[in-house]
């Protein structure tokens, strides 16, 4: 139970690594609310609660600031903390440079940069008052390497390595850790969208010759959000099997 009394705002976790972190959460003892637009959160939810654990759903767009603000203010009333905040929603919109609309980058942009800054612009603040915090971010190993067809994703993915870094700067002081995961291949929604051929060529090239498991993130993000990380701050871990050495 090394979450205990935490209280951990999940992003996008209706399915897919936030799902499975929402569950690992519970697991180790905290009371997890799920943020995300698909209405399936609520009975990702339900399923938790059916086994006897403490979470909720609310139905907030991470690009949506009076939404996150009203979100926020509610879970703060209601459990008097916000311990963890987990920005792993995320999108993709592939599609190489010369075939990417100026609306396919700005969507990316908009959720998956701007929209892991207004939540944690809106949630530090309950977090610098409680003088404890633990902030972590879904980078991707496409944000430290670059990827065909991801100049918008990558982008975004990098882009969080540099927030995360200044938040650990300004908010290690405050008790506040920043720290970012950099997923490699996992199974989910979002890969299973891809070729079978495509797939099985990533999988060649990851050194344990295997797809990973959405808990495979969720157990970095935990490592994170536990007190024996309280010495990681600015960090970016890699959770990809080798496939970038
Ligand atoms: P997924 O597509 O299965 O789940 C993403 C979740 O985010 C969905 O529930 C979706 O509704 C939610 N979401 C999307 N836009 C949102 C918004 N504006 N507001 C609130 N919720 C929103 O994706 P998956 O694979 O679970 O990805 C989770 C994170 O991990 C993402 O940030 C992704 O970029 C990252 N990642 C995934 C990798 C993979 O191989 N699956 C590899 C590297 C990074």
């Amino acid at each position: 139970m090394r979450l205990q009394n935490k209280v951990a705002i999940i992003t996008g976790a209706a399915r897919g690594i936030g799902q499975a972190a929402a569950e690992v959460f519970c697991r180790e003892g905290a009371t997890v609310i799920i943020w995300d637009l698909l209405n399936e959160g609520e009975a990702t939810a339900q399923s938790l609660r059916n086994q006897g654990f403490a979470c909720t759903f609310q139905h907030v767009s991470t690009t949506d600031v009076p939404g996150i603000e009203a979100a926020a203010r509610s879970v703060h009333e209601q459990y008097g903390r916000i311990d963890i905040l987990i920005n792993n929603a995320g999108i993709t919109r592939d599609k190489t440079l010369l075939k990417m609309s100026f609306a396919d980058w700005q969507q990316v942009i908009d959720v998956n940069l701007t929209g892991v800054f207004n939540c944690t612009k809106v949630v530090a603040p309950y977090m610098v008052e409680q003088k404890y915090g633990r902030i972590i971010c879904t980078s991707s190993i496409n944000g430290v390497h670059g990827a065909f067809g991801q100049t918008n994703y990558a982008a975004a993915k990098a882009g969080i390595i540099g927030m995360v870094r200044s938040w650990a700067k300004e908010l290690g002081p405050k008790g506040i850790t920043a720290n970012a995961v950099a997923p490699g291949f996992i199974q989910t929604a979002m890969t299973d969208a891809m070729p079978d051929e495509v797939r099985n060529q990533a999988v060649a090239t990851i050194p344990v010759r295997r797809i990973g498991k959405p808990e495979d993130i969720a157990n970095a993000y935990l490592f994170l959000a536990s007190d024996e990380a309280s010495f990681v701050n600015g960090h970016v871990l890699s959770v990809n099997g080798g496939q970038a050495l």
